[in-house]
């Protein structure tokens, strides 16, 4: 029997749709940069720009993920909106991405719809148009390059776990909750509610790359009969990266997040 507390009757986790891909996206944005112990370190003057910026770039990585039906969102049945207008819609983000004197509060009070928690995930098999994701990296610094040298740190036979068909592999690729949300378990409801929907859909494994260690800490320890193990690790202070040309620097500094590779065994094949 889980020890983990029931999600309050409030709460209702659903799959994401088209009409929810705004929503995510801007807690995604948010959430990483006021509230990431990676992003918001790494551009402590210029949060509100790089809100912005993160926000321009996210459309592929998040229509995608919906399209997979593989995503999840914790929903507030009571959530109190903070404009009739919002009400009127079922929710509305009021962002003006010309406003740069906004903070991190205005633009929490202006994510004014019930969505509180997103997982976002996509089958291993459909993997991202990497053309339409570089434009992410080329924002998040360090982000694709500390993504390949963690999978260079997995020393794994890739014939272990890598996904030959549809419906195999899932892969877990971006999970936020609103900051003023944050350390009442949405996070980690959500996480459990996915591996066991996805051990029901058939899928034998999930794939994640943890940059919090609230996400580390839930992806690593699954609930029974689920089985993580982190694959590979790095430091943000300690790890250095070198380009094509040779140059060295430390692309993640001065975080000193540990950034760790999971896989949740959801099924021991035969
Ligand atoms: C990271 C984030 C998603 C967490 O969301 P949240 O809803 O506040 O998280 P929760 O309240 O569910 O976290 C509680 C869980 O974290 C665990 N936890 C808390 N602190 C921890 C720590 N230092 N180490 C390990 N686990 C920890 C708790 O034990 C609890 O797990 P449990 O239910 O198994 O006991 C949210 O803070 C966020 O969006 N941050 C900014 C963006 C980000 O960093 N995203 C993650 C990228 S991988």
């Amino acid at each position: 029997m889980s020890s983990k507390p029931a999600l309050p009757a409030r709460y209702e986790i659903r799959p994401l749709g088209p009409e929810h891909a705004e929503w995510a996206k801007a807690i995604v944005t948010h959430s990483n940069a006021f509230g990431s112990p990676v992003w918001s370190v790494i551009w402590p003057d210029e949060l509100t720009i790089c809100n912005y910026k993160v926000f321009d770039t996210l459309d592929h990585m998040i229509d995608h993920q919906i399209a997979s039906g593989l995503s999840i969102g914790l929903f507030d049945t009571e959530y109190q909106y903070k404009r009739p207008e919002s009400a009127a819609t079922g929710g509305k983000l009021w962002w003006d991405t010309t406003d740069l004197s906004a903070d991190g509060d205005k633009l929490m009070a202006q994510m004014d719809f019930p969505l509180l928690s997103v997982a976002l995930s996509y089958d291993g098999f459909v993997p991202f148009d990497m053309s339409k994701i570089a434009p992410v990296g080329a924002v998040l610094a360090g982000f694709g390059e500390s993504i390949h040298a963690l999978e260079a740190l997995d020393k794994r036979d890739p014939a272990s776990w890598k996904p030959t068909g549809p419906g195999q592999v899932l892969m877990r690729n971006a999970t936020a909750t609103k900051l003023d949300e944050g350390g009442k378990g949405l996070m980690s409801h959500l996480a459990r509610y996915l591996m066991r929907r996805a051990a029901d859909q058939g899928f034998r494994g999930i794939q994640i790359e943890a940059y919090n260690d609230r996400v580390t800490g839930v992806w690593s320890n699954p609930p029974p009969p689920f089985k993580g193990e982190i694959v590979s690790s790095l430091n943000a202070w300690t790890w250095e990266h070198e380009n094509e040309k040779g140059e060295r620097a430390y692309l993640l500094r001065p975080s000193k997040q540990d950034l760790n590779k999971i896989y949740v065994t959801l099924r021991e094949e035969a």
